[in-house]
């Protein structure tokens, strides 16, 4: 049985270590905080700073794993080249995870390598030339560190009134050393999509039904499978998504991010690993969800073939205060609805919006996807933490 160092035990981990330990895998859970909701359920559990490369080099070389699977971003990835140097599989693999987590690289990667159609960017290294590259893009357009994710540090700009509070939120919301933001167009899609994408490591790229959903805040509000839309767009879209992550390399699942709008598929981002807005397919939408997906593909299991069972809709349980000792009131009235389920991650503490759980609905495959979508929306709004 294989030995699987998850570095990174949120939500998302809790969900890949079930599948994992379902099938008798080994799970060491790594987090920057004690009992965070994979470590609850793995074989063991390290908390470390994953920015700390000698603290990240200490687990490897304590556990010797046979993958190392992340589940974040913000990790030391550069040390990943060197463990692949050694013998070690890293998931996706170490270039994706290194290009990922930085969004020149990966932006670059995409746009000036692989044509890839995106929105017009420029990078800024200061508030003067943030003025400039403004100017180049045009208004409105969107800020972003370099390094940063659920919308940290990200604003839109509209006047050029904005552009000094973009800089310094920017900077205030940037994670690691690196002081530098992107410009982007601002895109006026019509709606947005997650591709979740399986690479294999001896079989073909699969795709799962497109997953649309809704920002606020940086964070999705909603997730809802399949998101409507032509299939000449979707295939533009699967075309795109298997570019980019062939280039990347390496297998497991991947969310890639699209803008769609009236004059075309834009590519805007991708995580080598499962994506938040996939927890739709908890609500069973899939014959595998995207976790067990991302394990049969890490571990080199085949998958002969995704398919949907279902239509579905998540919608995110977020707390509201301060709390070490979260509690959750009318769970009852989800639990009451038909073809409705939800997950509690269990996580130990609470900010406010910080995501706590799931609501998850569903119905069979000719079913209303709004409708669907409309209930979940409606019934997380009971839910209170405190
Ligand atoms: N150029 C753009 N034009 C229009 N909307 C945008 C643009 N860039 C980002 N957005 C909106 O902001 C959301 C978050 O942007 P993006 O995915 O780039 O940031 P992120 O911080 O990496 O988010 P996450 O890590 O949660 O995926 C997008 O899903 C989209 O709704
Ligand atoms: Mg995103």
């Amino acid at each position: 049985m294989a030995k699987i160092l998850l570095l990174g035990s949120g939500e998302l981990g809790k969900e890949f270590t079930i599948a994992a330990k379902r099938i008798g895998q080994t799970v060491i859970a790594v987090d920057s905080y004690k009992n965070a909701p994979a470590a609850q359920l793995a074989d063991f559990a390290e908390v470390i700073n994953m920015l700390d490369g000698k603290a990240l080099d200490a687990l490897v070389e304590k556990y010797k794993p046979d993958y190392i699977v992340p589940e974040i971003e913000a990790i030391r990835t550069e040390r990943f080249y060197e463990y692949e140097k050694q013998g070690y599989t890293v998931i996706p693999s170490a270039k994706a995870a290194n290009f990922t987590m930085n969004r020149k690289a990966i932006r670059d990667l995409a746009a000036k390598e692989l044509g890839l159609k995106t929105a017009a960017y420029r990078y800024a290294t200061s508030a003067e030339s943030l003025k400039k590259a403004v100017s180049e893009i045009g208004m409105p357009c969107v800020v972003k560190p370099l390094m940063s994710s659920s919308g940290k540090g990200q604003s839109t700009i509209k006047t050029e009134a904005d552009i000094e509070n973009a800089w310094t939120y920017s900077q205030e919301g940037s994670r690691g050393d690196v002081a530098e933001v992107i410009v982007e167009a601002f895109i006026d899609f019509n709606y947005e999509i997650t591709l979740l994408t399986v690479t294999q490591r001896n079989g073909e790229t699969l795709f799962c039904p497109p997953i649309g959903h809704r920002q606020e805040r940086g964070d999705y509000m909603e997730s809802w499978q399949p998101a409507p839309m032509r299939n000449d767009v979707l295939k533009e879209a699967q075309q795109m998504a298997e570019k980019v992550t062939t280039a990347l390399t390496g297998c497991g699942i991947w969310g890639v991010e699209f803008f769609v709008a009236d004059n075309g598929v834009y590519f805007s981002e991708l995580s080598p690993r499962p994506h938040d807005t996939g927890m739709v397919t908890l609500a069973k939408t899939q014959n595998f969800n995207e976790f067990e997906l991302h394990l049969r593909a890490v571990l080199g299991l085949p998958i002969p073939e995704i398919t949907q069972e279902r239509i579905g809709c998540s919608a995110v349980i977020l707390a509201s205060e301060n709390s070490d000792n979260p509690t959750y009131s009318h769970l009852e009235k989800v639990a009451a609805s038909p073809k409705t389920d939800f997950r509690i991650f269990g996580k130990p503490t609470s900010r406010p919006y910080r995501r706590m759980g799931v609501v998850l609905t569903y119905d069979k495959v000719d079913g209303n996807i709004s409708e669907v979508t409309e209930k979940a929306k409606n019934l997380v709004k009971h839910v209170k933490v405190n």
